[in-house]
């Protein structure tokens, strides 16, 4: 499939952690404009240091990574240089997610990074021409009071925070942890998803289902292992916000060609394509799109069908998704 084909089609990116954006040069810069020092001599480092075996070996990296973000504009830089490269690969829509815990654990005000991240989403809708919504995101490793204390801490910016999430260590942290909080925030008109069915097993897509009353899955291919639970997601067209790249780097699957993503697809499952942490996981939604041409041989009614998917499962109002669709 040609290249060419894949710039053109106009996406929506739906799962993409904005702390996981933070590429190492732009990490070298903000340590020094903040004076912390990394444990890394340069850039080639960094990413030498980018081998993982599960999903926890990277979410302490990634958490160590997070370190060097301080002020309102090192969220803003953050968030600017990733909707640059959403033009470039015309991802025209963004659902982002942000983990306020992973800032304010260490001293930074949670209106600190909110601040930056927006100012950068109303610049690109104004000169990049690129819609997005923002998610707060629970770290479920975190107890719930955490969790309730960050949702109390985004009360006042209701207009500028569509939904709340759930993500870090997956496996013995389920989401039945964290059913009172999602109900407060439910009650509170934010709309809730959840990472389930990555590491963790099936029982954990059930409870983000039945629990957490979520309106996409994010990740969820371990639905598989289910024909119950996938029939109910393909009936429901629950959408699962899938990010292969990150699956290959986290050895949820071995390699790309063993991936479940297009065998889903044409099961009837509302998937889409995401890129999840891409300057972690060496590459952005098109780089993404281009694997699954590459490595499973993914023809172009496929990834229409893939584009078109992602902006159905969006929360853009139905009128402009049909406009993309
Ligand atoms: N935080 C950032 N990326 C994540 C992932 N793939 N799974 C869980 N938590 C995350
Ligand atoms: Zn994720």
């Amino acid at each position: 499939m040609d290249i060419s084909f894949i710039r053109n089609l106009p996406k929506a990116e739906l799962h993409l952690h904005i702390e996981g954006t933070l590429e190492p040069e732009l990490m070298v810069v903000l340590a020094e404009r903040n004076g912390i020092a990394l444990p890394y001599k340069d850039t080639e480092a960094i990413r030498q240091a980018y081998q993982f075996t599960n999903l926890q070996s990277f979410l302490d990296i990634y958490y160590a990574g997070a370190g060097v973000l301080q002020t309102a504009r090192d969220f803003y830089d953050l968030t600017w240089a990733y909707l640059e490269r959403c033009k470039e690969d015309n991802v025209v829509h963004t659902e982002i997610f942000f983990d306020p815990q992973t800032h304010t654990e260490r001293g930074i005000a949670f209106d600190t990074v909110l601040e930056g991240i927006d100012k950068a989403l109303e610049d690109a809708r104004e000169k990049l021409g690129i819609t997005s919504h923002l998610i707060m995101s629970f770290l479920r490793h975190l107890p719930e009071e955490s969790a309730f204390e960050t949702l109390e801490a985004a009360l006042p910016h209701k207009d500028r925070i569509i939904g709340v999430g759930l993500d870090s260590s997956e496996a013995g942290f389920p989401p039945e942890m964290f059913e009172r909080v999602f109900e407060k925030a439910r009650q509170e008109g934010f709309i809730p998803v959840a990472h389930a069915g990555e590491e963790g097993p099936p029982a954990y897509i059930y409870q983000a289902l039945d629990l957490l009353k979520v309106a996409r899955i994010d990740h969820g291919v371990r639905a598989v292992e289910d024909p119950a639970l996938m029939a109910r997601l393909i009936s429901e067209r629950m959408p699962l916000t899938v990010c292969p790249f990150s699956n290959v780097k986290l050895k949820v699957f071995e390699t790309l060609a063993d991936h479940n993503i297009l065998a889903m697809l044409d099961q009837g499952a509302c998937v889409t394509v995401n890129s999840d942490d891409p300057a972690y996981f060496g590459g952005y939604m098109n780089a993404n799109f281009q694997g699954l041409a590459q490595d499973l041989n993914m023809t172009e009614a496929q990834a229409r069908r893939l584009a078109a998917n992602s902006f159905e499962a969006s929360f853009l109002p139905e009128a402009e998704k049909r406009a993309w669709m």
